[in-house]
C-alpha cells in the first residue's frame, strides 16, 4: 500500500483535473461530477490519494466480489502475462483456456457447458442474441423495461431502463415487456399476473417470431428486484412452450453476489444461454463470458459461429478467472454470501424500524437494496423515477464523508458488498446508513 503512495507522480488534484480534462466519464455530463482519486485498495476498503479510507459498499460496480487485491489473484495475472499474455484465438488455443472452460462446464447450472468468452457484459450479450438468432432461425428478442444489460448498440437497445432513451433507434427487433415490480406506490404482481402478461405478449408479437427471451433473473441496479416464487419457473415454462430460448443475464448476480453460484439456483431453472462478467474475475480483469446449453451449442457443430473478438479467451482475463473462481471456493465466499445476506436482512429490518423514510428494503444473499420514501401510506418515492432529489443528494454526500461508497439509483440505496465482509464491516456500513437516513426521515410526509 505504501508503495502505491510512493509510486504516485501525480497529486490527488491533479489526477482529478487531468481525468476530466483528458477522459470521458460514464452516463454523465463531464462537468457534473467530481471523482474520488482512488490510490489503492484491499479487502472491503478502498483508500484515495489522501489517504482516506473507505468501506466499498457497491463492491465498485457489483463487482469487486471477493474484494480488493487479493494476492492470489494478483499473483496468477502476472505469472501468466509473463508466460504468455496473448494469442490469437480463432487459429491458437491455451491451457488456460481449457482449464477454465472445463471448470466453468462444472459451475454452470443444468447442461450449461460451453463458453464463448468476451470482454465484458454487454459483449456477452450481444453474442448471446446472435446465437439465439442463428439457432432459432428467429429475429425478435423480448427484454424487460426494468433492466440494464450494457452499452453497446445491441445491449442498449435489450436494456429496458431510461438508458435507452438517448441511444435510440437501437438494433431492430427488440420487444419490451413490463415487469412484475411497478415501483413503490403500486403492489407487485403475482407470479401468474407477471406470467399471464408476458405470455399476452407473447401471443401478440406472435411466438414464431421470437429468438429469446433475456431477463435477469434478480435484477441489478433498477432495484434488486427479486421475482415472486414461481415466475422464473414459469418463464422456462413459456419459453419451451413457444420455443424460445431463455438467457439469463447473470453478469450482476453471477458468482455469489445472490448467496448462490448463480441467481437461478435459487429457483432451479436452467436457461438455455447465460451471460457473466464482474464477478468472473472480480472485475480484476475485464472478461466476460456467454455459457451454452449443449442443446444450443450443438448447433455450431456444422454451422459457422458468424462471430469473433480479437479478445476471445484473453490468456490474462482467464487466469484471472481461474483464480478467481478458486478463491471463491477455498474462502467458501458462495455460502458466505447467503449467510451475511441474513446479517444484511437484520440490519435492513433494524433500519426500516427506525426510519420512516425506509418504505421497503429486499434483499438476496449480499445484493440488496432499501427504497426510500416521503410516505410509507401512499409509497411516494424520495426521487422521482429516472431522477435524484436533494435529499438523496445529501445522503450520498454524507455516507462518502463518513468513509462509506454507497451506490444510489433514483430513491434506491444500494448494498451490495464485496462477498469477504465481515459481520463487524457489515454493522460499520449500516451504522453510517443509520445517521444519513436521519436526513430522508426530515422529508417524510407522512
Ligand atoms: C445485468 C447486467 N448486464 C450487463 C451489464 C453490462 O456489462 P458491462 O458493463 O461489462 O458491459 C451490466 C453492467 O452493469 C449488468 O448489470
Amino acid at each position: 500500500m505504501t508503495d502505491a503512495r510512493e509510486r504516485r507522480v501525480l497529486s490527488a488534484a491533479q489526477t482529478v483535473e487531468l481525468s476530466k480534462r483528458f477522459t470521458l466519464f460514464d452516463w454523465v455530463a463531464q462537468t457534473k461530477i467530481s471523482p474520488i482519486p482512488v490510490l489503492y485498495a484491499k479487502g472491503v476498503y478502498f483508500y484515495d490519494s489522501d489517504d482516506k479510507r473507505y468501506l466499498d459498499f457497491n463492491s465498485q460496480l457489483m463487482s469487486v466480489n471477493i474484494g480488493h487485491g487479493d494476492a492470489r489473484v494478483v499473483d496468477a495475472v502476472c505469472k501468466q502475462i509473463r508466460d504468455l499474455a496473448y494469442v490469437n484465438s480463432a487459429a491458437m488455443t491455451t491451457e488456460v483456456r481449457a482449464l477454465l472452460g472445463e471448470k466453468l462446464a462444472g459451475l454452470y447450472p443444468g447442461d450449461i457447458d460451453k463458453t464463448f468468452f468476451t470482454l465484458g457484459g454487454a459483449e456477452a450479450n450481444e453474442n448471446a442474441i446472435r446465437i439465439a438468432r442463428a439457432v432459432t432461425g428467429r429475429n425478435k428478442i423480448l427484454a424487460r423495461y426494468r433492466s440494464y444489460h450494457g452499452a453497446t448498440s445491441g445491449a442498449i437497445t435489450l436494456t429496458g431502463d431510461p438508458r435507452r432513451w438517448a441511444n435510440e433507434p437501437g438494433i431492430p427487433g427488440v420487444v419490451h415487456v413490463l415487469d412484475f415490480y411497478h415501483g413503490t406506490t403500486r403492489p407487485m404482481d403475482s407470479a401468474d399476473q407477471a406470467l399471464t402478461a408476458l405470455e399476452e405478449t407473447i401471443q401478440l408479437e406472435g411466438p414464431s417470431t421470437i429468438a429469446a427471451f433475456i431477463i435477469e433473473p434478480v435484477t441489478g441496479t433498477n432495484g434488486i428486484l427479486i421475482p415472486p416464487d414461481g415466475y422464473l419457473q414459469g418463464v422456462r415454462e413459456l419459453c419451451d412452450r413457444y420455443g424460445i430460448l431463455m438467457i439469463a443475464d447473470e453478469v450482476m448476480t453471477g458468482f455469489g453476489r445472490t448467496g448462490a453460484w448463480f441467481a437461478v439456483n435459487h429457483w432451479g431453472v436452467v436457461p438455455d444461454l447465460i451471460t457473466c462478467a464482474k464477478g468472473l474475475t472480480s472485475s480484476y480483469v475485464p472478461l466476460g463470458a456467454v455459457g451454452l446449453r449443449s442443446s444450443v451449442a450443438e448447433y455450431f457443430n456444422d454451422h459457422v459461429f458468424a462471430g469473433g473478438l480479437t479478445y476471445n479467451s484473453h490468456p490474462v482475463g482467464l487466469a484471472a478467472a481461474l483464480a478467481t473462481i478458486r478463491v471463491y471456493e477455498e474462502d467458501g465466499l458462495i455460502e458466505r454470501s447467503a449467510e451475511m445476506g441474513k446479517v444484511m436482512m437484520r440490519h435492513h429490518e433494524e433500519l426500516a424500524a427506525r426510519h420512516p423514510s425506509v418504505g421497503a428494503h429486499r434483499n438476496i444473499g449480499l445484493f440488496g437494496c432499501l427504497e426510500i420514501v416521503r410516505n410509507r401510506a401512499t409509497g411516494e418515492p424520495m426521487a422521482e423515477f429516472n431522477a435524484s432529489s436533494p435529499e438523496m443528494a445529501e445522503l450520498a454526500s454524507f455516507t462518502l464523508a463518513n468513509g462509506v461508497f454507497v451506490n444510489l439509483h433514483w430513491n434506491q440505496v444500494m448494498t451490495n458488498p464485496p462477498l469477504c465482509i465481515t459481520e463487524a464491516e457489515l454493522a460499520e456500513g449500516f451504522e453510517v446508513l443509520d445517521r444519513a437516513l436521519d436526513i430522508t426521515d426530515r422529508a417524510v410526509t407522512g
